[in-house]
């Protein structure tokens, strides 16, 4: 990672893809001017990652967005990922394919598995990497995958997921997760950095923040930031996309990581059914 932190610091990937460490997330981010907006206001605020989702119903509105903004194509980072229903080889080549043109653009920089349901995970991931081979995707990896799930695939695959996308906040540390994925050379990225809202009132965090003179948000941001971690706070407000990149003015000390390290409670915004008791 570059030294110091900055809006553009960017991660050297497992394939020499520099991948931006901080980015505009944009999952239950309204289709239509609400997702357009939020897009072109982050670019406007220097953010140049965006992260999207064939589920979100929004990738159409993000690849509208950078169009309009006028920065060229190549000085933007987009995730989209491929959906659960369309795992199986051909569905997920011909997903890949919609979503490019639902975004307008001729290659994805990093396309990610958004789960790793079964029967068909192994089908999608031989799809991604043709996708990769072909040259369609910069790079490509998983989302929400456990350590199970990432040895199955590295048991099974001469290429190593470049990232791995997946919960984490103070309130959910998931360290042995986060250490087997930097053993193996894959990038964490963190999602729900605020816990959706849920935490932006803990008393320790707060506390941490009037020290430095910031909000809650900008603590969270900054220790995923300082944990190594790319992370991708999602938010539809003008003031909030600004304040929420508005993180590398300031350091927390080595006293304050630990401190917020030792809130883990396994505090998990989303759990969805089908991966119960598998978690780590
Ligand atoms: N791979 C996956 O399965 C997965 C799952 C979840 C998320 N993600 C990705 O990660 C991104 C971030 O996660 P997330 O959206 O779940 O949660 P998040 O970024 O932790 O929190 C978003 C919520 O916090 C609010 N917010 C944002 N900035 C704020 C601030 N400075 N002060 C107060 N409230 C603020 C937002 O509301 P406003 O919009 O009204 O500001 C929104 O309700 C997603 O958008 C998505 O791109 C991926």
């Amino acid at each position: 990672m570059t030294n110091p932190l900055s809006l553009t610091s960017t991660v050297r990937l497992n394939n020499n893809v520099e991948m931006p460490v901080f980015g505009l997330g944009t999952f239950e981010s309204e289709q239509g001017k609400t997702t357009r907006d939020a897009v072109l206001w982050a670019l406007e605020a220097g953010y140049r990652h965006i992260d999207t989702a064939a589920i979100y119903r929004n990738e159409q509105d993000v690849g509208a967005a950078i169009r309009a903004s006028g920065i060229p194509r190549v000085e933007i980072f987009v995730t989209t990922k491929l959906w659960n229903r369309e795992q199986q080889y051909d569905a997920a080549l011909r997903a890949f394919d919609q979503s490019l043109a639902r975004l307008g653009m001729d290659y994805i920089d990093l396309y990610l598995i958004h789960w790793p349901v079964p029967p068909y995970r192994a089908d999608a991931w031989r799809a991604l990497c043709h996708l990769y081979e072909q040259g369609r995707c910069r790079t490509i990896g998983m989302s929400n995958y456990t350590i199970r799930h990432l040895k199955e695939v590295l048991a099974d695959s001469p290429l190593v997921p470049a990232v791995n996308q997946f919960e984490l906040s103070p309130f959910l540390t998931r360290t042995a997760l986060v250490d087997f994925c930097c053993q193996k050379g894959i990038q964490v990225e963190s999602y729900s950095p605020l816990a959706r809202g849920a935490k932006l009132g803990d008393p320790t965090v707060v506390a941490v923040a009037k020290q430095h003179g910031k909000t809650a948000a900008q603590v969270l941001i900054r220790w995923t930031l300082q944990k190594g971690y790319v992370v991708i706070p999602k938010s539809v407000n003008r003031a909030r996309i600004i304040e929420n990149a508005s993180v590398f003015d300031f350091s927390l000390t080595q006293k304050d990581v630990t401190i917020l390290d030792g809130l883990n409670e396994d505090f998990r915004t989303i759990r969805p059914g089908f991966m119960q008791g598998e978690w780590d």
